[in-house]
Order: structure tokens, then C-alpha cells, then sequence
């Protein structure tokens, strides 16, 4: 989205005289290159840097339940085609979306028979329920190629009110050993969200949602932090409790002195006084009220991230969830999700907020700002300082992990 397609540099001409390569520092002032400060590439995170459709053998959120029914639904997970619908016992299936006949997506086409999708082109007709081709429209019914052709099924889940699909080997996981464990532990809840394609890698996108720099700067300006004062910088560390890393708040500062400048706050008169104490909870203060259900989980820290790209951000009476799911190499989709664990009335009070503002305002504009940043990001190169220690733990962690890179090629495949 954001690539720059302009003309190569220029080579430089054959008869120019080459420097020789210059050794020990190279002079602060003076003619020639300066070497470049900073990192150049994510070499020390080998299979982060060759992750850039994300990693095989997860589940990935792609669209909402409601989203999917006996029409063919076309969509991109990790660089691959998936067409999605529902047979005929309403579970929803997958299939690679593209029909081997002549390559054309299955996803223009419908469900002639129950349980199946024909292509729109020569009625090749697959079976939902392993991609067999089971009837040839236009070659009347005792085709010779039935049966001797089927195009790959992805394993597919429904969960919290997403349809899941899974990218690896044949074999899926557990869905739930996945999904973060507050939403497993058998307490109701209710979730609100909304899904979109966003420019820029999904590495970008996660970087920037566990990021623990620019939400005090960049969305100070959010309607959605209107009355409610950000802080100016913090000191922070990062804790890895199970599949988690955790960013521990150790200090808060609403304003800082910053030497020959002058003072910088968020504060406002019209915004909330922040609180004197440093907090874990949310980002803009101590709550005098914490949901039960999010206190009896006691998580270390307000912000957490786990592979493959889920970030869990905690308030005291809603959990903020963002799934990064690569698309292309240039691509994501943003999963954003409110849970709220009140029962009750509570139900209907949260629908209310959800409907009547967070979804405009949180998921709407203040991510909007997170859009924009992330569609703009271009590293490496890249000169990272204090704060970024949540970036370059994540990338450790998915280096630890172990976590096999979904290969480029993926894209072109055909079969
Ligand atoms: Fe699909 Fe011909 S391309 S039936
Ligand atoms: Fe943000």
C-alpha cells in the first residue's frame, strides 16, 4: 500500500573510482556515506523476518458467523484463497478458492445442490465436505472426471461469533487451546466488534497494537480519550507468564520537563485528573470498580500479545481484543472485539454503549488512528529507543515459539 514504486537507484557509473570499505568509525563530519545507524533488518529475528504471511498451523479469525451462509464467501488468510459456506447441516466448510478445471475462483459461484458450490464458469461441482468433485453440470451426469479431482478443505471453527479458519498442516490444533483463556473458562459473556481490511503487513499492525510508545501521543487527540487524560511517558517492563508477554507499568508520568523546551502534558482542565498512583488496569487511571471476572484472572499487565498476533488489552469492566490476520504481503485483516462479562441488565447496557459509541469511537476513530499509522510504517531500517523493548519481545517470542513462517510461494500455488 505504502511501497514506493519509483525508479531504482541509479548504478553508479562504471568508471567511478571505488572507495575502499573504511574501517574502525567512520568520521562524524566529511564526504562519503555515514553508516547507518540503527537496525537495517530483522536478521536477529530470523523466522519473524520471513513471516511475512504470518505463521502456518493457527487459527485465524476471517469473518463474522453471520457473515457466512450457502452463498460462496471469498476470502484471503495468510496469503491463500478460501471460499467458505455453509452445508447442508449448517456447519460452515472451506475450500481452496479455486476451481482446477481452468482457475477460476469458486467464490462467483453458488450452492446448486445442498452442500456443495458449483463454479460459475462450467458447473464443476464440488462437495463442501472434502472437495470432491462430485458432478460436471455441463457434461451430464455420468462425467468421466467426477471423482477423480478435489480441491484442498481447510479445517474451519466457529467461535465467539467468528468463523475461524485454520492454516497448516491437515492435523488442526484445539481451537481452544488458542483462544485467550478468560473467553474458554465457562463465564457468559457478550462481544462486540467490527472486522476490516487494513493496508500494511499484519507485523506492523501487532507491533503497532502491543506497541508501548504512541498510544499516549498519537491518540491523545482520539475522541474516544476526550475527557480522560493520557499519560506523557512511562517506564515499563515486559513479563512472559504462559503464551502471553505482559507490559508492566513500573511508573506514570502525566507531564515531564523537557529541558530547554518547556513542559509537555496531556492533562486539560476538562479532562479527568490522573490518578498519583501507577496502575495496571487501563491506560488513563485506577477504576473504583473492576469486573469480577476480568479481577479473578489478575493480569499482570493492562496490555498482552501471544501468537499468532492477538492482543488483549484490559480494562476494568470490558477486555479490548485485536486479531492481526495476514491477508497478502501488504495486507491484514483487523479483528477488533469488545468483551463485556456482565450479566443481566448489564447485557443490555453494554449492547447500548457498544452500538450508541465505543463502536464508532473506539473501533471506529481511534483505531482509525492506528490504521492510518500502521498503512504509513516502513522498517527496517529502523532506529528503535526504550519503549520499544514490547516490540522486540514479541519478535523474540515468536522466534522462541518456534513458529513456522507461512513460505511466500503460498501465493502463486495452484493446486
Ligand atoms: Fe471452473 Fe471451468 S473453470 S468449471
Ligand atoms: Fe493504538
Amino acid at each position: 500500500m505504502t511501497a514506493e514504486t519509483g525508479t531504482p537507484a541509479a548504478e553508479p557509473a562504471a568508471s567511478a573510482v571505488q572507495a575502499p570499505p573504511a574501517k574502525g568509525p567512520l568520521p562524524r563530519t566529511g564526504i562519503g556515506p555515514a553508516r547507518p545507524r540503527g537496525r537495517q533488518d530483522w536478521s536477529s529475528w530470523p523466522s519473524y523476518d520471513s513471516a511475512v504471511l504470518g505463521f502456518r498451523n493457527f487459527w485465524y479469525p476471517v469473518a463474522w458467523a453471520s457473515q457466512v451462509a450457502r452463498a460462496p464467501l471469498g476470502v484471503t488468510v495468510c496469503g491463500e484463497r478460501v471460499v467458505l459456506a455453509r452445508g447442508k447441516d449448517g456447519r460452515v466448510r472451506g475450500l481452496h478458492d479455486r476451481c482446477p478445471h481452468r482457475g477460476v475462483p469458486l467464490s462467483l459461484g453458488k450452492q446448486e445442490f445442498p452442500g456443495t458450490v458449483s463454479c460459475p464458469y462450467h458447473g464443476w461441482t464440488f462437495d463442501l465436505e472434502g472437495g470432491r468433485l462430485c458432478a460436471v453440470i455441463t457434461d451430464g451426469p455420468d462425467s468421466p472426471v467426477c471423482g477423480k479431482v478435489t480441491v484442498r478443505s481447510y479445517p474451519v471453527e466457529e467461535r465467539l461469533g467468528l468463523v475461524w479458519v485454520w492454516i497448516g498442516d491437515p492435523d488442526p490444533a484445539p481451537i481452544d487451546q488458542q483462544l485467550p483463556e478468560e473467553l474458554t473458562a465457562g463465564d457468559p459473556f457478550t462481544l462486540g466488534g467490527r472486522i476490516d481490511i487494513r493496508g500494511g503487513n499484519w507485523r506492523f499492525a501487532c507491533e503497532n497494537g502491543y506497541d508501548e510508545g504512541h498510544a499516549k501521543y498519537l491518540h491523545r487527540t482520539s475522541l474516544w480519550r476526550t475527557f480522560k487524560t493520557m499519560p506523557t511517558w512511562n517506564l515499563t517492563h515486559i513479563e512472559k507468564h504462559g503464551r502471553w508477554i505482559y507490559r508492566v507499568q513500573d511508573e506514570v508520568h502525566w507531564e515531564a520537563d523537557f529541558p530547554g523546551l518547556g513542559t509537555w502534558t496531556n492533562y486539560r482542565w476538562w479532562k479527568k485528573k490522573p490518578p498519583k498512583e501507577t496502575f495496571n488496569i487501563g491506560n488513563t487511571g485506577k477504576a473504583k470498580r473492576i469486573d469480577p471476572v476480568i479481577a479473578k484472572h489478575a493480569f499482570p499487565g493492562f496490555a498482552s500479545l501471544s501468537l499468532p498476533g492477538v492482543l488483549r488489552i484490559v480494562y476494568p469492566t470490558f477486555i479490548h481484543y485485536e486479531f492481526y490476520v495476514p491477508v497478502n504481503t501488504d495486507s491484514h485483516r483487523y479483528v477488533g472485539a469488545m468483551v463485556n462479562f456482565g450479566t443481566g441488565w448489564r447485557v443490555a447496557e453494554f449492547i447500548a454503549k457498544y452500538l450508541g459509541g465505543i463502536r464508532w469511537l473506539f473501533h471506529g476513530q481511534f483505531s482509525g488512528q492506528d490504521k492510518w499509522m500502521v498503512d504509513v510504517t516502513d522498517a527496517p531500517p529502523e532506529r528503535l529507543y526504550r519503549p520499544d523493548v514490547s516490540l522486540t519481545t514479541w519478535r523474540k517470542l515468536c522466534v522462541d515459539s518456534g513458529a513456522l513462517p507461512q513460505p511466500l510461494d503460498v501465493v502463486d500455488q495452484k493446486a
